[in-house]
């Protein structure tokens, strides 16, 4: 009797541990890893979109793989690391768009599904490939809300359109920045803005530093006007300006800028006591582009369901009376 229970119990304990051992089996199997790559981690913008991802990382249970691959080389290598770390698919806004056929044969290759964000890749002629998922902003129609933006401004400040110069930053190899100089140059010309007082500044890297180099050369050479507005791709770009406009005098009362973006460069600029050139930012969603991406890369992943093949995300105007409020609506936490 004694031994039969004793038999009974062994048996009892050998289902449940191999009960036990095929359940780490399947969850080992079941480990998702989702690699999100950067061109240029230390801008505000993409540090909100990790921060987003990690959200849907924590929601999900999958690991996410935070890369910054600010060049071709560091892509490639980073690619490669990924599949080596046994990672199932990736997220990636490129250095340079015109990688897109390498970033797509790699992925390929090592058997990583790709989707791309913000900077949509390019085949050999310059066409959007349009293969891969992306998600980006409406790049155009945010353009034109900065331009109008802008224009009701001026218009309110009661400045004379004759004497105000337009500092357009310009980084025309790079689609989505083209869009969206092009919808804020639209705009201000629809408003009656003098297309001769707008001054092309095309700076050499999308950062703050070259930004401001290319606005003091377009200060320099254009001594005329008595007031001056700035836009550009990003907020780092509006800033450069800002900073080169106040170098020569131009401060909140004579500059008015508005940057595209919304993250820590602009929310600093407001966070200031007195109000600066800055004058306002349109603000895009990090948390769609950081979030939404990575949850969908990774019902990809484990369902099979491929994300759509492209998704435009809008953006709302905001300047420092009400930065608060339009965070707010957007779903983004205050800060
Ligand atoms: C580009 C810009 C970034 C940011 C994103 C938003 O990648 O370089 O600063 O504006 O687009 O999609």
């Amino acid at each position: 009797m004694q031994r039969r229970i004793f038999l009974t119990l062994m048996a009892a304990a050998v289902t449940a541990s191999a009960a036990l051992g095929g359940a780490s089996i399947a969850q080992a199997a079941d480990q998702v890893k989702i690699g999100f790559l950067v061109k240029q981690p230390e801008e505000p913008w993409f540090q909100d979109e990790w921060k987003f991802a990690e959200i849907a990382a924590k929601e999900k249970g999958f690991t996410l793989v935070k890369i910054g691959a600010p060049s071709g080389e560091k892509v490639m290598s980073a690619i490669d690391n990924l599949a080596a770390q046994k990672a199932q698919g990736f997220i990636i806004c490129t250095p340079d768009v015109k990688l897109g056929p390498g970033i797509v044969a790699k992925a390929k290759a090592d058997n990583l599904k790709l989707m791309t964000v913000d900077d949509r890749l390019v085949d050999g002629s310059g066409k959007p490939i349009e293969s891969v998922p992306h998600m980006g902003i409406s790049a155009y129609n945010i353009g034109k809300q900065v331009g109008e933006g802008i224009a009701a401004e001026i218009k309110k400040r009661g400045w004379d359109m004759k004497d105000v110069g337009a500092i357009d930053v310009t980084y025309e190899q790079l689609p989505t920045a083209h869009d969206r100089t092009t919808g804020a140059t639209d705009a201000l010309v629809a408003a009656g803005f003098p297309k001769a007082n707008i001054i092309a500044a095309p700076q050499a890297k999308t950062d703050t530093e070259n930004a401001f180099n290319a606005a003091n050369i377009a200060l320099t050479k254009n001594p005329q006007y008595k007031h001056w507005v700035a836009y550009g791709l990003n907020d780092e770009a509006v800033l450069g300006a800002v900073r080169a406009a106040e170098g020569r005098g131009f401060k909140a009362d004579n500059m008015v800028g508005i940057g595209i973006g919304g993250a820590d460069s602009a929310l600093n600029e407001f966070k200031k006591p007195e109000p600066t050139g800055f004058f306002g930012t349109v603000i895009i969603s990090p948390k769609r582009h950081g979030e939404e991406t990575s949850a969908l890369m990774y019902t990809w992943i484990t369902q099979g369901k491929e994300p759509p093949k492209l998704t435009l995300t809008s953006g709302m105007l905001a300047t420092r009376d009400n930065v608060s409020q339009v965070r707010e609506q957007m779903g983004l936490a205050a800060k």
